[in-house]
């Protein structure tokens, strides 16, 4: 972007022969497998990495990987351990990848140490380590001792002020790999540069959860539309009866705010279902109905948007000049609460050519519904994107730029 000061990426790192430490996000989700152990459900955060890596490699870079999955809280969790990581990664570039039996300590450096050029090692799990979360400093040196150079390509973890994002940053030489980069200045770019008419798309279950981005929305796009349980609270603050739909109280304030804001000029117009697709319990084999308006009945719950809704939505979204999505329009895992999402879904992967993100909640729908490719960019961000659009600055790219590493 003009006038943005210089940006260091993985080119102006000489790699050659070099250790690097490269913090990746293979927070991934994990399925037991018949007759015993676990393997990867979702490579998508895998996939996203492999750019950074094969060009590493290729460069003769001596490859670490650093990551967590799940929450372990500073315990060696043995179904948390990356095995079936290192396994599908090894498959996606068709070389083995040796898993570390450890974060940081002899063995690890043993290996570390032991790599050839184009090699690459995953360490352990890195929130098996205490001080992880809590960013200590001797486990960010530790993970500096490993390597020679530091590269972070863990969008998806870039809120989070860790040792493996944060604090190991400051310690060696670094820079951002292409995933990151490349998620960054996306959202950058949807944020101070978009092409109008902006359309944000924000769905999902609760308004508290995303209600600083429904705000910043308000004020930078042209239509926010909404949709999935989020929109009962709107629909209850605005006289609706929602019947049985989830609908708490604490959102409705929200939504209250939101709707009066949403009156001021210069604000986004929002866009709320005009029909639905009810239920009588949250079941595929439950009675479904559509719904022509929005005041649902006693005993009975929202679980989609209706046709209408889903046409006007998609003519919202072909007319616009950016599209930002995150959070699905009803219960899409159940057919017949998908149609919502589908038609969003297709919209957004079929408008004009433009930029256009998908991603946090909305990434396992698009997945679902085969357009995954189809989006200009599928987001692997989940909190860190809301914290970026929230307007908050995220500590892991904070710690590229304090060493004068600009996005
Ligand atoms: C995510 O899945 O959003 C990231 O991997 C971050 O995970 P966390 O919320 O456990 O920090």
């Amino acid at each position: 972007m003009t006038g943005e000061p210089h940006v260091r990426s993985i080119d102006e790192l000489d790699v050659s022969g070099r250790r690097v430490l490269v913090r990746v996000d293979f927070n991934v989700p994990l399925r037991e497998v018949p007759g015993g152990g676990r393997e990867v459900a979702d490579d998508t955060r895998i996939r996203a990495a492999l750019p950074t890596i094969e060009e590493l490699r290729s460069r003769g870079a001596r490859l670490i990987l650093v990551s967590h999955l799940g929450r372990p809280k500073g315990e060696v969790v043995p179904e948390l351990s990356l095995a079936p990581v290192a396994k599908r990664l090894g498959e996606l570039l068709g070389a083995p990848v040796a898993l570390a039996p450890e974060v940081v300590g002899d063995r690890a450096r043993a290996l570390a140490n032991g790599l050839s050029d184009g090699e690459l090692l995953l360490l352990e799990n890195v929130r098996f380590e205490p001080g992880e979360e809590r960013n200590d400093p001797e486990l960010a040196l530790s993970l500096a001792e490993l390597a020679d150079l530091y590269v972070d390509d863990a969008f998806g973890a870039a809120h989070r002020a860790h040792a493996s994002t944060e604090g190991v940053a400051e310690q060696l030489p670094s820079a951002a790999g292409r995933l990151l980069e490349r998620e960054v200045n996306t959202l950058r770019g949807i944020l101070e540069s978009p092409e109008h008419p902006l359309v944000a798309i924000v769905g999902g279950a609760k308004v508290a959860d995303k209600i600083a981005v429904i705000d910043r929305f308000l004020t930078l796009a042209d239509a926010l539309v909404i949709g999935g349980a989020m929109c009962f609270p709107f629909l209850r603050a605005q006289g609706h009866p929602v019947g049985s739909s989830l609908c708490e109280e604490q959102d409705v304030e929200h939504a209250r705010a939101a709707l009066a804001t949403s009156g001021e000029p210069g604000t986004a117009s929002l866009l709320l279902p005009t029909d639905l697709v009810i239920a009588d319990a949250f079941a595929a084999d439950a009675e479904h109905r559509v719904l022509d308006g929005v005041d649902v009945p006693e005993g009975w719950m929202g679980l989609d948007i209706g046709p209408a809704t889903a046409a006007a939505y998609a003519a919202e979204i072909g007319r616009a000049g950016t599209v930002f999505w995150n959070g699905p329009m009803g219960a899409f895992e159940m057919e017949r609460c998908a149609a919502g999402t589908r038609g969003v879904a297709e919209a957004v992967a079929g408008a004009p050519p433009h930029p256009g993100l998908g991603g946090g909640d909305s990434a396992p729908a698009l997945a679902r519904f085969g357009l995954e490719d189809r989006v200009d960019h599928l987001s692997t961000g989940g909190g860190a994107t809301l914290e970026m659009v929230e307007g908050r600055e995220l500590p892991g790219v904070r710690a590229l730029e304090a060493q004068g590493v600009s996005l």
